[in-house]
């Protein structure tokens, strides 16, 4: 194999950020500055690092290239391309919009940045000529990002779903797999390091929503942001419901979906129960999972690590060899929503559900509940009942509905006296009965 003479092409880098993932990329440069230089043809050097306090001990780098102030990297004419790695939005988009102001190329893991003010970043880097990466903003390690630019061109896509929450899969995967309850699996997750000590990102649904308003907006083109991703978290998900769906053969994800209807886009989170025998049933603990399906191309898989500071820094350094072997930004190294498309309300989405509800243990009660719903045409495809205790109670599986004759049946459902319990309806995907 011939070898590239790396010597005289040098790439300075300025780091922002030293923590988990700053640290990780910085040591992987280190250790893989070969396979870098013969990939790129380019020795990368991390020039300078900003961080909050200088005077902290760091000890994988020499104290000299810490900086506490962000001029230093801004206003050094080496320095090329800035990795921001800070997170959180200020200072983070100011650090970026001046870098790409300046003319730098920037490589970013921020996904809560990217979905709420991507399009002025992807914009500014379009009019300065040059390039955002961001392929470890969702699902870690996994390539999706490169794989939606590049080998997607063509596929037509028309969806876009899967597992992009470590934490919450690692929860409903203990839930699952031990018979938890939600509070001591996420208590477990947090000892464990698979959660915060605030998991509210995690479980509420919005970490996720914010990668799959990434993924929409990569996806097909068009501009997607956080407001526009509906989400629900896991803090209702009970391990009696996750009883309950593996007797009717299901299991229970926290889904990113996004996808076409016609020529208009719905992009949501909720925890939905799948067949066992579905693909992501089977990807369990911090692994992600991205389904891609698209009339060119059936469907395509893409699964593994979806977090970790070695494995979120393996696709920042990804992108920095992206950067460095295209110096002409072309099309796809820019992201641009050139498509304007409407969103498709979530009231006419064709959902199946599962509900389960505590309700008074007498005669009449399962009539009176069926009458609301066939009231609403939402149709009961199974029922289970049983005696609680104090109560009784009813699973009941319904037929794919629209979304809206659903919400309308169960707040009428909800005011009925003989019902004890609020109920959380939980979505059942991947039967065939869903719109497409
Ligand atoms: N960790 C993962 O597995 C993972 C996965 C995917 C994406 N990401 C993304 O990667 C980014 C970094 O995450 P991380 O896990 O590495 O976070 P982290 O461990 O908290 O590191 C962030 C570092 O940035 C420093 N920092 C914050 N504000 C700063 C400022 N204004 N000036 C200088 N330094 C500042 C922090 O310093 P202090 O310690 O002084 O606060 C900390 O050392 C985030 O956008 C995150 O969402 C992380």
């Amino acid at each position: 194999m011939a070898s590239t003479d790396s010597s005289t092409n040098k790439i300075s880098i300025g780091l922002l950020g030293f923590g988990t993932v700053g640290s990780n990329v910085y040591n992987l440069i280190k250790d893989q500055g070969l396979e870098i230089a013969q990939a790129t043809g380019a020795s990368i050097e991390i020039k300078k690092i900003l961080v909050r306090d200088i005077a902290v001990p760091r000890q994988d780098a020499p104290p000299e290239i810490f900086t506490d102030n962000f001029e230093d990297i801004l206003d050094d004419p080496d320095i090329s391309i800035v990795i921001e790695l800070i997170g959180g939005l200020e200072p983070a988009f100011d650090y970026i919009t001046s870098s790409l102001e300046n003319g730098k190329a920037v490589v970013t893991a921020n996904k809560q940045l990217l979905s709420q003010r991507g399009f002025h970043l992807f914009k500014l880097a379009r009019e300065k000529n040059t390039q955002i990466k961001f392929e470890a903003s969702v699902a870690g390690a996994i390539p999706v990002i490169k794989v939606l630019r590049e080998s997607m061109v063509a596929a037509d896509l028309t969806s876009v779903y899967g597992i992009v929450n470590g934490t919450t899969n690692y929860i409903l995967s203990e839930m699952s797999r031990t018979g938890a309850k939600y509070r001591d699996a996420l208590a477990n997750a947090q000892e464990w390091g698979y959660a915060e000590s605030d998991p509210t990102e995690d479980i509420t649904g919005k970490d996720a929503a914010a990668k799959m308003a990434i993924l929409a907006s990569i996806a097909f083109h068009t501009a997607v942001s956080l407001d526009d991703v509906a989400c629900i978290g896991i803090e209702h998900v009970s391990s009696t419901d996750i009883s309950y769906a593996r007797n009717l053969d299901l299991t229970i994800k926290l889904l990113g979906v996004a996808k076409l209807y016609g020529n208009k886009i719905n992009v949501r989170v909720y925890p939905a129960l799948i067949k066992k025998d579905h693909p992501l049933a089977t990807v369990s603990g911090a692994y992600n999972a991205v389904f891609l399906k698209g009339n060119s191309i059936d469907e395509i898989m893409l699964s593994g690590p979806g977090a970790g500071g070695i494995e979120t820094a393996s696709a920042v350094v990804s992108d920095l060899v992206s950067i460095i072997v295209r110096r002409e930004p072309g099309a796809h190294e820019n992201v641009a929503a050139w498509r304007e498309m409407e969103f498709y309300p979530d009231d006419e989405v064709i959902s199946k559900f599962y509900l389960r509800l505590e309700v008074k243990d007498e005669p009449g009660v399962l009539a009176t509940i069926a009458k609301v719903f066939g009231d609403h045409n939402v149709s009961v495809e199974s029922v289970i009942q049983k005696d609680s205790g104090a109560h009784a109670e009813l699973v009941m599986v319904f037929h794919a509905v629209r979304e809206a004759s659903f919400r309308a049946a169960l707040e009428k459902i909800a005011e009925l006296s003989e019902v004890k319990s609020q109920p959380w309806p939980i979505r059942v995907e991947g039967n065939g009965n869903e719109q497409q």
